[in-house]
């Protein structure tokens, strides 16, 4: 039987993170209450409650694909697969495009959703490092290095997780250069995009940037809504079919009520309203655990990120990622995310979008650890 490699980080979560009073693992806003949400997009629950519990449309129904499309320049209805959130769409894009002897590209430090699944099919994953000294930019003579005509996937998350960086302009060309020369395709998972700290402006998506690309989304991060396990792929209508067998095998369907409630929040005016919710948590939270870092300058260290509630933080203490982060559970009841989930020790994940109070209690926590540490030290 071939090797299986769980999902460390949400292994990690799923083991970890309930009960537990101060969660910062998580990598999305603080997600929005059903009422909250009704209320904000004038959704008429009346109307909504009496919806047949029902198997919906297999692919999501056309209001809601029209709603995706028009996100995405030149895209079209049949463009758009609506799935069980952006981790449906990672694991049917892994399933869809790569075959025997074909290997995909990786950058690390990222999320590992889609390189998890093609490792479990078999494939072949090289890993190109994101360079932390010049704010976790591509590694473009490495990209260049290991992209073959044998790729078939060059993965992207853009921003990216657990950074919170968006890639420059040059990475950008490096990565469409790379995918068109060798004919690659790129699957950009861009969940975090609408995040951004510095700008109003949503991260573009790759789509339209190569003919050969696969963009994927959800409702979970911009919009605080992870809750209704909804995303999408939007992909050339060639591969639609390739995609759209194997969610009949994955899932069948997402949720009806989910569906609804998405297409309501992706209207006009709920949307805006939600990404501007999450942009004020994130912007937010990152100042106030910026404060806390700030108590200890010789230890914590962060390439602050350009979107998302996410910090990558770089510690100098005499103890792993791990067991920092095993500590902080046990004698504080705070949770991060250790960077060794990610392939990189002496950094932890930190959530900060979270209501301000509770996150400064915690972060108060975390640094009474911190001082404990330096005292046995
Ligand atoms: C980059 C990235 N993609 C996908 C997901 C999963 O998204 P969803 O909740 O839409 O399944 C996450 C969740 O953390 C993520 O960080």
């Amino acid at each position: 039987m071939m090797d299986f490699h769980p999902f460390a980080v949400e292994q990690f979560l799923s083991e970890h993170e309930h009960g537990v009073r101060f969660n910062f693992s998580e990598s999305g806003v603080h997600p929005m209450r059903y009422d909250e949400l009704f209320r904000l997009a004038q959704i008429d629950t009346e109307a909504l409650f009496a919806t047949l519990i029902d198997y919906p449309q297999v692919n999501g129904f056309d209001g809601l694909r029209e709603k995706i499309a028009a996100l995405y320049p030149g895209a079209a209805p049949q463009n758009v697969l609506v799935t069980v959130g952006a981790t449906e769409a990672n694991t049917l894009a892994a399933a869809a495009l790569i075959a025997p002897g074909d290997n995909m590209v990786r950058f690390r430090p990222t999320y590992e959703q889609l390189p998890g699944n093609a490792l479990n099919l078999g494939h072949e994953v090289r890993v190109v490092d994101l360079v932390e000294e010049r704010g976790w930019a591509v590694d473009t003579a490495a990209l260049a290095a290991v992209v073959d005509d044998r790729t078939r996937i060059i993965h992207v998350v853009n921003p990216n997780n657990p950074t919170g960086q968006i890639l420059s302009d040059g990475d950008r060309d490096a990565i469409v250069g790379a995918a068109q020369h060798s004919g690659a395709w790129i699957v950009a998972d861009e969940v975090y995009s609408g995040t951004e700290r510095n700008t109003d402006d949503p991260t573009p998506s790759f789509w339209g940037t190569h003919d050969r690309v696969i963009a994927i989304n959800s409702m979970s991060k911009a919009y605080g809504l992870p809750g209704l396990r909804l995303g999408w792929l939007v992909v050339p209508e060639e591969i639609v079919d390739c995609a759209w067998r194997r969610h009949e095998y994955a899932s069948i369907a997402a949720s009806m009520f989910s569906m609804k409630l998405a297409d309501a929040a992706l209207a006009p005016v709920p949307r805006a309203r939600l990404m501007e919710r999450a942009r004020g948590l994130i912007r937010r939270g990152f100042e106030t655990l910026s404060e806390a870092l700030a108590e200890h300058p010789s230890v914590f260290s962060v390439v602050p990120p350009q979107a998302s509630a996410m910090s990558f933080v770089k510690f100098a203490l005499p103890v792993t990622s791990d067991e920092f982060a095993r500590r902080l559970l046990a004698e504080e009841d705070v949770l991060v995310i250790p960077g060794s989930k990610f392939g990189l020790d002496g950094h932890f994940r930190f959530s900060s979008a979270l209501p301000d109070g509770h996150l400064r209690e915690g972060l108060a926590h975390m640094n009474a650890l911190v001082g404990r540490i330096l005292a046995e030290d």
